[in-house]
């Protein structure tokens, strides 16, 4: 199995997830945002099953110096990506660039050489629906953006161009795909460095100080633990019928920030109060934000029976051990030390 992106917040996940299921998993990531103690979390928690091989490089350079054939993989994950409004305000050209150029590398690579094709799937997001105001957003709705001069719609732009890459690698080089939209994914690993606003509040609750609430804290969100995402991944992938097809992915239970920023107090007994952020402070002048964003979930659940088992407290509380624990050193195997120490891939 290959996992991109796989030393990172929902690639840790999954990893773990695949070595629990006994696989060989190799994961290609260049650190960006990543981290190795990730991956050491992950082989932790999985104990003597499955094997782990890191190759620290960035996808693209990784792909071309390679020689290793697609078809030497039964299924591919591919969540390596510039991630979060923040990180692609921040440092556009090079967000979208990582988007839009790394999934056309992987196809590209997926699509040439010998051999049967590894199922595919594709971490998109729910920021592809847009500014869209119908609710739920269900798979086949249309898309709905602000104009090129507003920055924020890079990133639903470079996920939109990337799923109508691998829908067509799908349709016309035979690469068997799945789109996922996650929606907002939470739970351990996850870290506020981009503006992901569970570990910020969770953070802030746990040093007493202030949490800060963007707006009027009146837009809502539905969040979903990353332990249950992971299995409705692997599970998409493994069924035929989804291959081809696009599938929303997180809770349909909806809460304010403002009654998140409660939660998150109440869950950790944190005095903490909030400290209301006007939007221009927190991301600049123009920014656009969405009232509201809810999955419509028949789909996934009619295809596979999948929906989130993990409530949100339970969330709250097992983010905030895992903020305030130490992790565990990284495993290595011999085969893969080379690899590790950054030898054989920039
Ligand atoms: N976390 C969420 O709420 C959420 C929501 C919607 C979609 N997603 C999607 O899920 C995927 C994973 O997101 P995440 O939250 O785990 O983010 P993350 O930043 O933790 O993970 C991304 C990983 O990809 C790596 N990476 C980035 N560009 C790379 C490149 N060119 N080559 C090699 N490695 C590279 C990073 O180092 C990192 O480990 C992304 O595709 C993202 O768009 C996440």
């Amino acid at each position: 199995m290959l996992v991109t992106g796989g030393a990172g917040f929902v690639g840790s996940h999954l990893v773990e997830r695949l070595l629990r299921r006994g696989d060989a998993v190799t994961v290609i990531d260049d650190l960006s945002t990543g981290s190795r103690p990730n991956l050491a979390l992950a082989q932790s928690a999985a104990p003597g099953s499955g094997s782990l091989e890191f190759v620290h490089g960035r996808l693209s350079d990784t792909l071309s110096a390679w020689g290793r054939p697609a078809a030497s993989f039964a299924e591919v994950y591919h969540l390596a990506a510039a991630v979060g409004v923040k990180l692609i305000m921040q440092r556009p050209v090079e967000s979208i660039e990582n988007n839009v150029a790394e999934t056309a590398a992987l196809f590209r690579w997926l699509t040439s050489g010998p051999g049967p094709k590894p199922v595919t799937l594709l971490a998109s997001s729910s920021e592809v629906y847009g500014k869209g105001v119908k609710s739920p957003f269900s798979e086949d709705d249309d898309v709905l953006y602000g104009p090129t001069t507003v920055a924020r719609w890079s990133y639903a732009a470079s996920k939109a161009l990337d799923e109508h890459m691998a829908l067509a690698c799908h349709t016309h080089a035979g690469v068997p795909v799945v789109v996922a939209r996650l929606f907002n994914t939470v739970g351990p690993r996850q870290i506020g460095h981009y503006g992901m606003v569970l570990p910020t509040f969770v953070s802030a609750a746990l040093a007493g100080t202030d949490l800060p609430v963007y707006g009027d804290g009146r837009q809502s969100r539905c969040f979903c633990d990353v332990r249950d995402v992971v299995i409705a991944l692997t599970d998409l992938l493994a069924a035929p019928a989804c291959h081809g097809r696009v599938f929303n992915v997180g809770s349909n239970q909806s809460i304010t920030i403002a009654d998140l920023a409660g939660l998150v107090c109440r869950v950790l007994g944190s005095a903490s109060g909030i400290a209301p952020v006007p939007y221009r402070e927190a991301y600049g002048e123009g920014y656009e934000d969405l009232r509201q964003r809810q999955p419509d979930l028949s789909r996934i659940s009619a295809a596979i029976g999948w929906s989130p088992r993990i409530d949100l407290p339970s969330t709250i509380r097992d983010l905030a051990a895992a903020l305030t624990a130490s992790p565990p050193d990284m495993k290595v195997s011999p085969a893969s030390s080379a690899l590790l120490s950054g030898g054989a891939h920039p």
